[in-house]
Order: C-alpha cells, then sequence, then structure tokens
C-alpha cells in the first residue's frame, strides 16, 4: 500500500529512487514522483501510471542532486491523477512530503490551513502535510515535522525534504511501516527492505512515534512526544537480491508458484520432530503449561491469510479438541468479541503490516489475551507487536495475489496444531503420521507443478468464461474459496467459492452448459459426498473441472476435466488443491492479458483501514 524511499549520500540520487520504487511498485501503483535537492530548491518529477511512466519523464527531463525522496502510490483521498501523485509541497515549493497511510483529521487541518492563506493544488490528505510543516518551520526540519505531527490523527509513514534544511531526509512513522537503511556515507528510508537490498543489508524498523533525521554521515532517531534521542537496533537482513527478482519467470506470480516445494520446505525446515510426532516452535514463548492453559483460539486475518486460518480452524479442532472461532480481522474488531486471558489469538499476516489486522491483534492484546503471529516478512509491526509466533519463511512474496505464503502458513499453523495436540490428546503414532505426511509435501507439489502444461491447456478452454464457481468440502472448502479468490483478483472473471453441499441451497440456480464449475475432489473422509455433488452439477449440464487424486470409478463419464493430484492425509489436501488452482487462475489471467502482478485496484500491503 503505497511504497516510499529516500536517499541521501554521495550518489546521484534519481536511478537509486527510480529503482526502489520498481521494486515497491507492488504496493501501489496508480501513480508515481520523486523530489531531488537540486543545490538550489526542491525539484519534482510526478507521472500518473505504472513507474515506467515516471522513468520516461525523468529520462527527457532529468533531476540532479544527491538527496531526494520517492513515492509509488495506491490512491485512497484523490483520483490517480499526476497532480494528487506524491511528493506535495507547500506553497512557497521549500517543502516536499511523501506519505503512506490516512490523515483522518484532513478535512479539518486543511479548512484551518486555508483559513490561514495557504493555497492547496491536490485533493489529498497528504498535502496537508506540507502545508503544515511550513505553518511550524522555524530552521529545522525535524523540529517543524515534530510540531506539525502533534496535530495530526491517522496513520503515517512520511519522508520529508526541505530547500530551507537542505542536507537532511527527516522520517517519521505511526502505523505505517518504515525503515531507515545505514550504509557508507549514505543512508535510505524505505517502506520495505526491498528498495533498497540492492544497497545495504543494514537496516533499523522505526516504531511508531519515531522521527529519523538521515544526513550523508549520520542518523539519529528522535521520539515524537519528547523530541528526546532515542537508540534503536540494527538488524541484519538475510534475503538476497535474487530472491526479490524474477529470474527468468515470466511473473512474480509464476516464480513464487514454483518456488513452493523450497519454502514449504523452509518452513518445515529444523521444526519437525519425527520420532515425538511434534514440532519444535521456539518463537512462540509459550511454556507447556502456557498451552494447556488455553481454553479458547481466536484466528483473525484478511484475504487469502484468512482462508489459511479456516483450514487451521478444522486442523486444530479435530487434532488438539481446543474450540476455534476465525475472524476477518475487520469485522472482529469492531464487534465485542468474547476474549479472555485464556483466549489464544492467532494473527495470520504475509505482510505483517495490514491494517485490520493489527488493529485486531491489539484489540484482542488489550482484552488480555495472548496474540502470536504467523508472519512472513520478518521485523513488521505484528511479528514484533505480538506476544511470539511462527515465522513462515516462505522468503519475499512480490506477486500481488498470494501463493507461497499461503501453502506456508498451512504449514506454519499445521506445526503449531502439532504442538499443541501432541499436549493434549493426539498420540505419538497419530503426531508421526503428520509429521510424515508434511515431509512427502514438497516432492508432492514438485509433481503437480510437473504436470503445469496440462493446466495451461485447461486454462485455454476456459479463458473466456465469464463466471466460475469453485466447490470443496471439509478441509477443502477454504481451497475452494482460495482457488476463487485468486481467479478473480487476477483475471477479473467473477468467482464464488462454496461448500458443495451448499450448493444446492442457491448456486446450483446459476448452473448451465456456460457455468465451469471446479470441484476439489481428493479421495479423502467426504469424497462420496462430494460425488453426489458432482452428479447435480452434471445433470444441469454445468461444466466440470476436478481435482481427483486416483482413479475413481463413482466419477467415470462425469467428469469434462481432470487434473491429479498426489494423496496425502485429509489436513494436507488443501496445501495439494491450492497449487493447480494458482496455476490455473495463473494461465487464464495471462491468457486474457491480465497484468498478473499487478492486478488493478489492488494492493500487496493494506495498510489502511
Ligand atoms: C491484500 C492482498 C491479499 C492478502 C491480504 C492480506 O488484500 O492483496 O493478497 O491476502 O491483503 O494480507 P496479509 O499481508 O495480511 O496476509
Amino acid at each position: 500500500m503505497c511504497g516510499i524511499v529516500g536517499y541521501v549520500g554521495a550518489r546521484v540520487a534519481t536511478p537509486l529512487l527510480v529503482e526502489g520504487l520498481k521494486r515497491l511498485e507492488y504496493r501501489g501503483y496508480d501513480s508515481a514522483g520523486i523530489a531531488v535537492m537540486n543545490g538550489k530548491g526542491v525539484e519534482t518529477r510526478k507521472a500518473a501510471g505504472k513507474i515506467s511512466q515516471l522513468e520516461s519523464v525523468v529520462l527527457s527531463s532529468p533531476v540532479h542532486g544527491t538527496l531526494g525522496i520517492a513515492h509509488t502510490r495506491w490512491a485512497t483521498h484523490g483520483a490517480p491523477t499526476t497532480c494528487n501523485a506524491h511528493p506535495h509541497h507547500s506553497c512557497d515549493d521549500a517543502i516536499a512530503v511523501v506519505h503512506n497511510g490516512i490523515i483522518e483529521n484532513a478535512s479539518t487541518l486543511r479548512k484551518l490551513l486555508e483559513d490561514r492563506g495557504h493555497e492547496f493544488r491536490s485533493e489529498t490528505d497528504t498535502e496537508v502535510l506540507a502545508h503544515l510543516i511550513e505553518e511550524h518551520f522555524d530552521g529545522s526540519l525535524e523540529t517543524a515535522v515534530i510540531d506539525a505531527l502533534r496535530h495530526v490523527e491517522g496513520t503515517y509513514g512520511i519522508a520529508v525534504v526541505s530547500s530551507r534544511d537542505p542536507n537532511k531526509i527527516v522520517a517519521a512513522r505511526k502505523g505505517s511501516p518504515l525503515l531507515i537503511g545505514l550504509g557508507d556515507g549514505e543512508h535510505f528510508v524505505a517502506s520495505d527492505v526491498s528498495a533498497i537490498l540492492a544497497h545495504t543489508r543494514q537496516v533499523i524498523y522505526l516504531d511508531d512515534g519515531d522521527v529519523a533525521v538521515l544526513c550523508r554521515d549520520g542518523y539519529r532517531i528522535l521520539d515524537v512526544n519528547a523530541a528526546s534521542q532515542i537508540d534503536r537496533q540494527v538488524s541484519r537482513i538475510d534475503w538476497d537480491l535474487d530472491m526479490i527478482e524474477r529470474g527468468g519467470f515470466a511473473h512474480f506470480m509464476l516464480k513464487e508458484i514454483f518456488e513452493q516445494p523450497a519454502s514449504v520446505e523452509n518452513t518445515m525446515r529444523g521444526r519437525l520432530l519425527a520420532e515425538e510426532g511434534t514440532a519444535k516452535l521456539g518463537g512462540l514463548n509459550m511454556t507447556a503449561d502456557d498451552l494447556l492453559h488455553i481454553e479458547n483460539i481466536v484466528i483473525t486475518a484478511c484475504g487469502t491469510s484468512w482462508h489459511s486460518a479456516l483450514i487451521a480452524e478444522h486442523m486444530i479442532e479435530e487434532c488438539a479438541r481446543v474450540p476455534v472461532e476465525v475472524e476477518y480481522a475487520s469485522e472482529f474488531r469492531y464487534r465485542n468479541p468474547i476474549v479472555s486471558d485464556r483466549t489464544l489469538c492467532i494473527v495470520i499476516s504475509q505482510s505483517g503490516e495490514t491494517a485490520d489486522t493489527l488493529a485486531a491483534m491489539r484489540e484482542a492484546q488489550q482484552r488480555g489475551a495472548r496474540a502470536i503471529g504467523i508472519v512472513n516478512v520478518v521485523g513488521s509491526t505484528i511479528a514484533r507487536e505480538s506476544d511470539g509466533g511462527v515465522y513462515i519463511h516462505a522468503g519475499p512474496e512480490i506477486g500481488v495475489a498470494s501463493t507461497k505464503a499461503f501453502t506456508s502458513q498451512v504449514m506454519a499453523l499445521a506445526m503449531f496444531t502439532l504442538k499443541l495436540a501432541r499436549l493434549r490428546s493426539l498420540s505419538v503414532l497419530q503426531g508421526r503420521n503428520i509429521v510424515q505426511a508434511m515431509h512427502q509435501l514438497p516432492q508432492q507439489i514438485q509433481q503437480i507443478l510437473d504436470g503445469a502444461p496440462i493446466i495451461e491447456r485447461i486454462a485455454d478452454e476456459f479463458k473466456e468464461a465469464t463466471n466460475f464457481l469453485y466447490l470443496g468440502r471439509g478441509y477443502n472448502f477454504p481451497a475452494a474459496l482460495e482457488g476463487a479468490l485468486k481467479l478473480k483478483e487476477i483475471s477479473y472473471i467473477h468467482a464464488e467459492g462454496y461448500p458443495a453441499a451448499e450448493m444446492k441451497h442457491g448456486p446450483i440456480a446459476l448452473i448451465d452448459e456456460n457455468m465451469p464449475v471446479v470441484f476439489i475432489a481428493p479421495h479423502d473422509s467426504v469424497f462420496d459426498k462430494i460425488c453426489s455433488n458432482i452428479q447435480e452439477v452434471k445433470a444441469r449440464g454445468g461444466r466440470v473441472i476436478a481435482l481427483t487424486s486416483r482413479d475413481e470409478p463413482a466419477l467415470a463419464g462425469l467428469l469434462d476435466y481432470e487434473i491429479r493430484i498426489p494423496e496425502t492425509i485429509d489436513m494436507f489436501t488443501p496445501v495439494l488443491a491450492s497449487v493447480p488452482l494458482q496455476l490455473l487462475a495463473y494461465y487464464i489471467a495471462v491468457k486474457r492479458g491480465a497484468n498478473v502482478d499487478q492486478p488493478r485496484n489492488l494492493a500487496k500491503s493494506v495498510t489502511v483501514e
């Protein structure tokens, strides 16, 4: 959700800023801009559309300087026009601001500033910040920023430069992720490490309330309230550049789908205890007593992460016999949820920054629950604010549609289930059986990936469809939801996921010869039931694509297309089922000419409510 990058050092800033923006483009891509100190003042270039548009603008009209800030936008306030693109300026153009987040009292502040003679040039909430900082400016940019932020309600990650205090970038954070990168005679600010990874691995994650002052030769971090200096720990990033590049694949999404044998392996690495039939999860920070003390579990998440929560609900209730409730984070925070100090709140988020999920976690913690995070991005806010957790170690996920994070989340949740269940009712033999099934998954996923050309051919048949229905039962109802979400997100085809047996209570009315229906029908405990649902669709002329795991006489003559997945225990069928569904969505979208990695209107990390 919007990306920020800033640079101060000895090198020419523009190429570094544009390169950083390209790596952040997945966070938002409706407009972009840069502001560079050119020795006399702040010089700005902006363009509506993708970063490539901005790149053309700076090529035809270069900006020279060694200090600058840049932004790629995902519109919240104001249309995605050049005028609304960041950076935004003060009246005298001496101050430029880039901003992620939402200023909630923007209209009140704008009115006050207009009454004091400030003239606004955009419809954005961000422009208020530029004028407010101008209003408070008295020689020091950081002091002006701190004074201005005291009047602001809402969330922000900002970077500010000024020709009136020209050798520094001031950055501040409240609710929107921001980090600083430490180089040799140079410093960076960014909303995400990928923007600066090519230049430094040493970073400091800013906390809410931090204001950082970056100069060529040093940095300081101040507290927004006390304005006093504070220390923050330096972290070392162990991702490398290859991991955030496409590596020969046509799209990040395809690369990430094909990485799943490795990413799933990485999630499990060193954590499974085959002999004991359990898992070792040091980051949970929970003793056996703590785990036994849990009375109920609430899992909260958004989007794809919410689907892995639904799978976890089945796993935990089946194996550990602890009651689980799954809540959309956006709903949880505005209800009056029943949470006690014996409630464990599991928070699932790839980015670790989703605003609704973070707020839901804080709400649960405030009500006395312990919160654990199932998170991919190391050092993210949810990872830091949770009481413990499990990093899924899927590696950077750049494609906006989540793929490898989903399968790794399920693996992490399965390990948590094992640990909890072995302390309760699960026998060592049952535990070993689960561990054994987990060990087979990477190679089973590879088997599915080897069959990608078959899925591509099926995609060709259905690329013109206007609707799709995905049906599954038990563990595979969430897989049906996830399959439908993938297709919607990247191909813009309307798709619905439904519990297969519920189909007859409504969606069955939609079925005719134009409706492709994807059934997830591995040979599991509900296979016989799903056969009847397939017959119901066939009887109404629907076109059936089925994911099966063996030759099934019961399905003879009923399937128009069949995709084979390997056999595993019931709880891991959604992991295997989700892979061909990701590929189906991917190939359909590509054949329709859609922008797979940057689907319209979406953003990878939604840091606003
Ligand atoms: C956005 C993304 C989805 C993602 C959801 C939750 O909507 O487009 O792909 O599933 O946010 O993100 P999180 O980072 O919290 O898992």
